[in-house]
């Protein structure tokens, strides 16, 4: 059998699959459960890997589900990662599997994704003898924030030891991507989501009447400032071809127009790829937000915590998975090397443990209006998206354990 005739195989038995994949991610649609509290959709998950034989453990990273799938052959551990959770949003897409859970919706495609995920399952039970080595498959929750717990969905595995027992040598990832459509492709080296920190500042004076601002501290006065100076962080103390953001989201503070406040929170975001970029960042971050405050008589308090650290697919194994996606998918438009995002995902966690590589797999179609972006009440992608993605990482993984 020559390699091309197997790769067209997997992804014409993932086509034949997709009444069942998307049956799946119906249900799951229909019925949305937000971070760590996975436990229908878990449910389903750990009885269709059950059905196909696959050893299963429930409450790694509470809700979080593990399968091995044992090859005929001894060889390599690889890791593929699925996202389970949804979103604290009031569904509109007026769909026949619209969310029936209320203010909760899959605005993202995470339920695309687990459904991707058991097909790949399934399609690689179907060729287990051919397989050398092992595939865990990991069913991820809370991969859209800490959802209340000290740490997301991907920490939370790590610490539950995902990443041991078998310990994976190469992890893949995917993400359906609604900016783009059916038909594109993007398998990048390097750097492709930013790594994402979430900032509170909390600018302390001393409150007053606003008519004798002369006896009081005035926090406003001293957070637009501090707010102001911020900006200069991108514009002069990142170099102009290197990437970062620093954005200010959020400003808390006072309660009546003849009141100088007592305090003002600041809350934002930081995004960056490269870690030394990182570090110069939160530093001056540090040291603007509290001089500034300091020179204008407050007391400034800053926490600057880090949700994930940057994407950075492993050269190798994209390369790997380039070329698969090259011969599975000849007719789409291959983005290779031009795309990255400052969106954040906590699959970066595993990234920098394991040599892996993040793929994105084109879902919009603009034609039949399912062309929302992710995390719009409206958004819904192509579900021709599912088969292509699952014959695609089918193909990825059998590629490594050859
Ligand atoms: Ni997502």
């Amino acid at each position: 059998m020559t390699d091309s005739i197997e790769y067209s195989l997997f992804l014409s038995e993932a086509k034949q699959l997709f009444p069942y994949t998307q049956s799946l991610r119906r249900d799951f649609h229909i019925h949305p459960e937000l971070g760590f509290h996975e436990v229908r959709t878990g449910g389903i998950v750990a009885k269709e890997l059950e059905a196909l034989g696959l050893e299963v453990t429930k409450g790694i990273g509470k809700t979080g589900v593990v399968g091995l799938l044992e090859g005929a052959k001894p060889g390599p551990t690889l890791l593929i990662r699925f996202d389970m959770d949804a979103l604290p949003i009031v569904e509109e897409t007026g769909a026949e599997y619209a969310s029936q859970n209320s203010g909760v919706m899959h605005a993202c495609g995470h339920d695309g994704h687990t459904a991707i995920g058991l097909t790949v399952a399934k399609l690689l039970h179907a060729h287990r003898n051919e397989l050398a080595g092992t595939v865990k498959f990991v069913f991820q929750p809370a991969e859209e924030g800490t959802c209340g717990e000290e740490v997301g969905g991907a920490e939370m595995m790590i610490r539950d030891g995902v990443l041991e027992n078998p310990k994976p040598d190469f992890a893949l990832s995917m993400h359906l991507w609604n900016e783009h459509p059916l038909g594109w492709v993007n398998v990048a080296a390097g750097p492709v989501m930013a790594g994402v920190e979430q900032f509170k500042v909390r600018v302390t004076g001393r409150g007053g009447h606003a008519a004798i601002p002369n006896l009081a501290v005035d926090p406003i006065v001293a957070s637009s400032q501090i707010i102001t100076a911020l900006q200069s962080i991108t514009s002069r103390n990142v170099g102009p071809l290197e990437a970062a953001v620093v954005s200010v989201t959020m400003v808390h503070g006072g309660s009546a127009f003849n009141v100088i406040p007592t305090d003002v929170e600041l809350e934002g975001t930081i995004r960056t790829f490269d870690p030394a970029v990182r570090e110069k960042v939160v530093m001056r971050f540090n040291e603007i937000a509290k001089s500034v405050g300091e020179a204008m008589g407050c007391k400034v308090e800053v926490e600057v915590k880090k949700l994930s650290p940057a994407m950075i697919n492993n050269e190798k194994v994209a390369a790997h998975v380039q070329e698969t996606a090259r011969r599975v998918l000849p007719d789409s438009n291959h983005n290779t090397d031009s795309f990255v995002t400052m969106g954040g995902e906590d699959m970066a966690f595993m990234l920098e443990k394991i040599p892996g590589c993040y793929f994105f797999v084109g879902s919009n179609n603009s034609a039949r209006g399912l062309d929302y972006g992710h995390h719009h009440p409206k958004f819904d992608f192509d579900e021709e998206a599912l088969w292509r993605a699952a014959g695609l990482m089918a193909s990825a993984a059998a590629e490594f354990l050859k």
